[in-house]
């Protein structure tokens, strides 16, 4: 505001009211005054370079960015910079073959002037780059790339260096980077026979289930007892075992994903899991200790209000660990350690395949925090049973995708819909109604059972549709009395249960059922979110909705 206001008094005018209109004018205001000076002699005499304008920039602007800046002054050159935001540089050599090898881990020094022509890319996510070059360099807050003459060099920015003595502005030194190599196909990112990334993401999560699951699953048998190995928790086991309390953060799936697993992390570990949505943690400034595990669960691992909960966590002296899909990412670099959830590259803004992948990533963290316990032990192989199950379950579930087109035909007119469930799956209600509202644009409600006569039940009529999640558990019992009384008030009501349970479930008939496979109960949330994904998906397109990018969405929330 106060920028704006200074170069409204210059003489700037405004097209419209985003302040990234105020960055390019400041700019130009910055460039004016910086010659204007060389000319008067007070700046050092040297001409200005681009860069060093971007740093006046930076030095004046607040929050979180990504930039690139090109301009008249400078032709043939390019300056980007960030703070808070991702950005990513990829680097081609011209001639060289779109990069389809295999992933190789290993580093390349980025080319000094004078090497072979290149194409650099710019990009805040690597999906963006992938189809062109697979060497790419993370750009850390505060550097600042120029690429000039067909060279690239980085710049640190640093908010206090002030003017040199002859009021001439500083010339930083470059700095030296490594360029490394995506853990990405080309294939990943294009749609193949399906028409949507989302509708692509749902069907596949049979394969990113086993990707998330490769190498980590011990089978059992000969001298090898039955587990889970996730390297990068490994050696840490035992002090987050000793924690005071485990914290799940994240914002909405990763959210629900966290809460999905939080009552087979506390049966196991035997630690208390706070759930925080990283806004409220930060809104109320909520007490974090030194014996406290934070855990962040994000599928891009560049959440603003994450990050801004991990640094906060640090601050506080917890033990953080990252749980994301993204190799490289700001949660990933920012965490003491952590495990990637490996479900590839997702692009549908609505997350689908990253979700159950981050169910069975914390599952099996859950798994590993439970080791040392003898009395868990059999209850931990049934699990990793099931896990070896899951993609072949999830490719049964997925045999729904017809009924769930049916089912959208049905209630693609309707206002609302509420998804009532409990225990294991109250997560479920809260995912599957948050896929429902964000891309059909349909008012959805996750509910809680539990608190049903608390005020929802005042919402039940003949023509409001509730979905109720009845599946085998502990609190199955519970939910069959919900439906009763639900019935009871001629709700009309949609029960998805375990396979063959439709008559224990809906005994006076008058419901339409989903039936499901069964697994271990704490695995049921994969299973039973994927109607609701390819439910949201069918209401969408019947709506006329843009499935992959909903209205007002981005993939990655880098703003707070
Ligand atoms: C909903 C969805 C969002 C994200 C949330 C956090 O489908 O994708 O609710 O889960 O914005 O994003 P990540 O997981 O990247 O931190």
């Amino acid at each position: 505001m106060v920028l704006k206001e200074t170069l409204l008094r210059h003489g700037f005018e405004f097209e419209s009211d985003t302040d990234t209109e105020v960055i390019p004018k400041l700019a130009k205001f910055v460039y004016d005054s910086l010659t204007e000076d060389t000319r008067a002699g007070d700046g050092g005499g040297k001409e200005i370079q681009f860069s060093q304008v971007v740093m006046e920039v930076m030095r004046q602007i607040e929050g979180a960015y990504a930039l690139i800046f090109k301009s008249p002054h400078y032709p043939n050159e390019l300056v980007a910079c960030k703070c808070g935001s991702p950005l990513l540089l990829g680097v081609k050599e011209v001639g060289e073959a779109e990069n389809r090898g295999a992933f190789v881990e290993t580093e390349l020094r980025l080319a000094k002037d004078g090497d072979k022509p290149k194409e650099f890319y710019i990009a805040s996510d690597a999906s963006a780059v992938v189809e062109h070059t697979k060497k790419v360099m993370v750009i850390e807050d505060n550097e600042v790339l120029h690429i000039r003459n067909g060279a690239v060099r980085i710049y640190k920015f640093e908010a206090g260096k002030a003017r040199t003595a002859k009021g001439g502005l500083p010339r930083p030194a470059s700095i030296e980077r490594a360029l490394s190599i995506l853990a990405m196909e080309v294939e990943q990112i294009k749609k193949g026979n399906y028409d949507y990334y989302m509708q692509k993401e749902i069907h596949e999560q049979p394969d990113s289930l086993t990707t998330t699951m490769r190498g980590r699953l011990i089978r059992g048998g000969g001298d090898n007892v039955k587990g889970v190995l996730l390297g990068g928790l490994k050696d840490h086991l035992r002090t987050i075992r000793r924690s005071r309390r485990i914290l799940f953060i994240g914002c909405g799936t990763s959210y629900h994903a966290g809460l999905a697993t939080r009552a087979l992390v506390e049966e196991l570990s035997g630690v208390p899991v706070t759930m925080e949505l990283a806004s409220d943690l930060l809104d109320r400034q909520g007490p974090i200790y030194r014996e406290d595990t934070a855990f962040f669960v994000s599928q891009s691992g560049e959440t603003a209000d994450t990050l801004q909960a991990l640094e906060y966590a640090r601050s506080c002296g917890a033990l953080c660990v990252g749980v994301t899909n993204t190799v490289g990412s700001a949660i990933a670099r920012g965490t003491h350690f952590g495990v990637h959830i490996n479900a590839g590259c997702e692009i549908g803004v609505a997350s689908t395949k990253a979700y159950t992948s981050q169910i069975a990533a914390m599952t099996m963290i859950a798994l590993a925090l439970g080791e040392d316990t003898l009395s868990s032990r059999s209850r931990r192989e049934a699990i990793i049973d099931d896990l070896f199950n899951l993609p072949d379950n999830v490719k049964e579930v997925l045999k729904l995708d017809y009924d769930m087109k049916n089912l959208a035909q049905e209630l693609m007119e309707e206002q609302s819909l509420l998804v009532f469930g409990r225990g294991y799956n109250y997560a479920t209600a809260l995912e599957g109604a948050l896929k429902v509202k964000e891309v059909a644009l349909m008012h959805s409600e996750g509910i809680l059972a539990g608190e049903m006569k608390h005020g929802p039940l005042a919402l039940v009529d003949e023509t409001l549709p509730i979905i109720v999640i009845a599946t085998r558990d502990a609190t199955c019992s519970k939910q069959q009395s919900v439906i009763q009384q639900l019935q009871a008030r001629k709700g009309r009501l949609i029960v998805m249960c375990s396979k063959g349970d439709a008559d224990l479930m809906c005994p006076n008939g008058g419901c339409r059922v989903i039936e499901v496979p069964q697994l271990q109960d704490c695995l049921q949330p994969i299973i039973n979110i994927v109607p609701f994904q390819l439910l949201a998906y069918h209401l969408t397109v019947l709506r006329g909705f843009n499935v992959d990018q909903p209205r007002n969405l981005a993939k990655s929330v880098t703003t707070s």
